[in-house]
């Protein structure tokens, strides 16, 4: 039986996105922001992060894969575009469950600035900035972690375990 550790437990989760939903206003006020939410593994953290959020906040999806298991293949692959005209002349942020290799993050950010954004920021919960093979950093993030491979709260092994209220690390015996 495989058993899971507890990273961030709920309360952690909600009080950081207490912090970054107000970062994030303190850029944009009044003016609107375009929230690009990386399917499917920041849907939950990108939707408590909008409820926080006071402004004027709207939504578009993006799909892009590079993982296969536990193991980042290097080539991101654009399963779900963004549709140009939602994204040209706005300011974006662009939504991210977790920093890795950075591969991902710096193919959303050329992407996103390819359809004509106005502004480009990147808010990501999780960064192995350890594991960075791309130089690039994230705009903001919510906690930086050790090389660990992590599960819960959208993050899947094999597209199990997303359902879970909390980050955590599968601990096999
Ligand atoms: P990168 O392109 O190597 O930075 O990988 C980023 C993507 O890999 C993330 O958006 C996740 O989908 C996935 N990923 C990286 N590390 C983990 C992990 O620890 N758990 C689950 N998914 C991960």
């Amino acid at each position: 039986m495989e058993k899971i550790r507890v990273l961030f437990n709920e309360k952690e989760l909600s009080k950081r996105e207490d912090e970054l939903a107000k970062e994030l206003y303190k850029v944009y006020g009044d003016e609107p922001v375009i929230f690009v939410i990386t399917l499917k593994g920041a849907t939950l953290f990108a939707c408590d992060l909008m409820k926080k959020y006071p402004g004027d906040a709207r939504l578009e999806f993006i799909r892009v894969s590079s993982y296969s298991g536990d193991s980042s293949t290097g080539i991101v692959n654009l399963k779900l575009p963004l549709n140009e005209d939602r994204i040209k002349g706005q300011n974006v942020v662009i939504i991210e469950d977790i920093v890795d290799t950075g591969n991902t993050l710096k193919y959303l950010r050329e992407y996103v600035n390819s359809l004509g954004a106005k502004s480009v920021r990147e808010c990501t919960l999780l960064d192995k900035k350890a594991r960075r093979t791309v130089e690039i950093e994230p705009t903001y993030s919510g906690f930086v972690i050790d090389d660990l491979f992590v599960i819960g709260y959208g993050l899947d092994y094999d597209e199990k375990y997303r359902n879970l209220p909390y980050i955590g690390v599968v601990e096999k015996d």
